[in-house]
C-alpha cells in the first residue's frame, strides 16, 4: 500500500501524465510555446550599458551594483527567478535604438537597465516609450528622459545632468572665484550640465569668460589648455568623465595648471579614476550626490561588501547600479512578481525612500531623484567630503507631462 496522502499521488500522477505529454508532443514539435512559457516565469532583465570604449569601466561597475544588491536580497524579484541579459552599446548613439531594440524585441526583456551615456539613452528613451517596457537608467542624465520625453514606465536612480553642477556655483563664489571658464566634452550630458553651471554661477555674481569643447570622446587637450593659461581665470568648471577624465586632470597638471588656476568640476571628474589620476586629481573641488568618504553605517557596509566582492572600490556608478537593484527589488515585491499589475508597481517604486549609501532620497514626480549635492575635495587619493553643497536637489521637471 502506498503510505504517501492521496493529495501527493495525484499531484505525483498528474505531474507524470504531464511529463509525458510534454515529451510526447515536443517530439512531434508541437510545445514550443507551453515550454517558452514555462521559461519566461523567469523575470528577464536586461543590461545596456558601456562595456567597451570611454565609459567601459563605468558600466561594469553598475552591472555589479545590480547583481550585488538583488543578491543580498536572495537572489529573486518578487519571488521570480532571472534570467540575464546583455548588450555592449559602446557609448555609440547612432546605434542606440537598434542595441535597445535587441533587448525589447529579440530578448524580450521585462525590464531593461541602461545606460551611462546620454545620447544612447535617447535611442532608448524611443524604444520604452514605443514598447512601454519598464526601463531603468542607472547613470545617463539626459534631461529628456525625465522632462519633455518622460514616460511612466521610464525612471532614473542617478541624476539629470545639470543637477551636480547646480551647486557648483555657489561654493565657487563663496572662495572669491568671480571668473571662470567652462570646458566639457560636447555631446548632450556636457551641454546639458553647463546649463546647471551657468544658472548657479550667475546667479551667485560669477561671469563665464569663456565655453570650450571638444567632441566626445577625443582627448586632445593640448590647444584648450593653453588657451586657458592665456585667458587667466580665477577658476575652470569641467564635465568630464571615465578615462577621459583622467586624461584632462594629468594634461591640466602636466600644462602646469594645477595649483595655480583651481580646478573644479560636476562630480564624474573624479569618480572611480582617483588611482589612474594620481597626484594630478589632489585638490581638484567637485558636487556630487555621493563621496566616497560619506561616513555612515549604511555608506561603510555597501563600501565594504562591494569591494570584497568584486576587487575594486565602488563608486557613484556603482552606487546608482545598486539603487536600481533596491528599485526593481521594491517594484516585484509589491506585485509579488506579477509584472502585468503595472499600476501597483510604478505606484511602489513612485513612493519609494530608497536607503541609499548616498543617503536617503525620493523619486520626484518626473521619476527623477530628489537628493543632496556634496561638496568633495580629492586628498590623499580620496573624495574627502567637505559638506552638503545643497539639500534635497530637484530637477526641474521641465515640459514632462505624464501620459
Ligand atoms: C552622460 O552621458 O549622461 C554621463 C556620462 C558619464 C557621467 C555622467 C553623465
Amino acid at each position: 500500500m502506498n503510505s504517501q496522502p492521496l493529495v501527493h499521488r495525484l499531484n505525483r500522477r498528474l505531474l507524470l501524465s504531464r511529463s509525458a505529454a510534454v515529451v510526447g508532443a515536443s517530439s512531434m514539435g508541437l510545445l514550443l510555446p507551453q515550454i517558452v512559457r514555462a521559461q519566461s516565469n523567469k523575470v528577464r532583465v536586461g543590461f545596456m550599458l558601456p562595456y567597451t570604449g570611454a565609459y567601459a569601466q563605468l558600466g561594469v561597475a553598475i552591472e555589479n551594483a545590480v547583481r550585488m544588491a538583488i543578491a543580498e536580497k536572495g537572489g529573486k524579484l518578487g519571488g521570480r527567478e532571472i534570467e540575464w541579459f546583455k548588450v555592449d552599446d559602446e557609448s555609440e548613439p547612432s546605434k542606440g535604438v537598434e542595441n535597445a531594440q535587441k533587448l525589447v524585441q529579440r530578448d524580450k526583456v521585462d525590464v531593461l537597465i541602461g545606460t551611462v551615456h546620454s545620447g544612447v539613452q535617447m535611442g532608448i528613451q524611443r524604444v520604452a516609450r514605443e514598447s512601454g517596457v519598464l526601463s531603468i537608467i542607472p547613470n545617463a542624465g539626459l534631461h529628456a528622459a525625465t522632462r519633455g520625453l518622460c514616460a511612466p514606465n521610464v525612471f532614473r536612480t542617478s541624476f539629470t545632468n545639470a543637477q551636480p553642477t547646480s551647486a557648483l556655483g555657489k561654493p565657487m563664489m563663496d572662495r572669491g572665484l568671480k571668473r571662470a571658464v567652462w570646458i566639457t566634452h560636447k555631446y548632450a550630458a556636457g551641454d546639458e550640465a553647463f546649463e546647471g553651471f551657468r544658472d548657479s554661477y550667475t546667479k551667485a555674481g560669477g561671469t563665464i569668460v569663456k565655453e570650450l569643447g571638444l567632441p566626445f570622446p577625443g582627448v586632445e587637450f593640448q590647444a584648450l589648455l593653453t588657451e586657458i593659461a592665456s585667458l587667466k581665470p580665477d577658476a575652470v568648471a569641467c564635465f568630464f568623465a571615465g578615462s577621459a577624465a583622467s586624461k584632462f586632470m594629468r594634461d591640466y597638471a602636466a600644462a602646469g595648471l594645477q595649483g595655480k588656476i583651481p580646478l573644479w568640476g560636476s562630480g564624474f571628474l573624479t569618480e572611480g579614476v582617483l588611482q589612474a589620476t594620481g597626484a594630478a586629481a589632489e585638490g581638484v573641488m567637485s558636487t556630487l550626490h555621493y563621496a566616497d568618504s560619506l561616513d555612515t553605517p549604511r555608506n561603510q557596509q555597501f563600501r565594504s561588501a562591494f569591494a570584497q566582492q568584486f576587487k575594486m572600490q565602488p563608486d557613484v556608478y556603482a552606487v546608482q547600479g545598486y539603487d536600481a537593484g533596491q528599485l526593481l527589488i521594491r517594484s516585484l515585491d509589491a506585485v509579488k512578481g506579477d509584472m502585468s499589475n503595472k499600476a501597483a508597481m510604478y505606484k511602489a517604486m513612485e513612493t519609494a525612500v530608497i536607503d541609499s549609501p548616498r543617503g536617503r532620497w525620493t523619486m520626484s514626480k518626473a521619476h527623477n531623484p530628489v537628493q543632496d549635492m556634496y561638496l568633495r575635495v580629492v586628498e590623499k587619493g580620496d573624495n574627502k567630503v567637505v559638506g552638503v553643497a545643497q539639500k534635497a536637489v530637484a530637477d526641474s521637471a521641465a515640459g514632462c507631462k505624464m501620459g
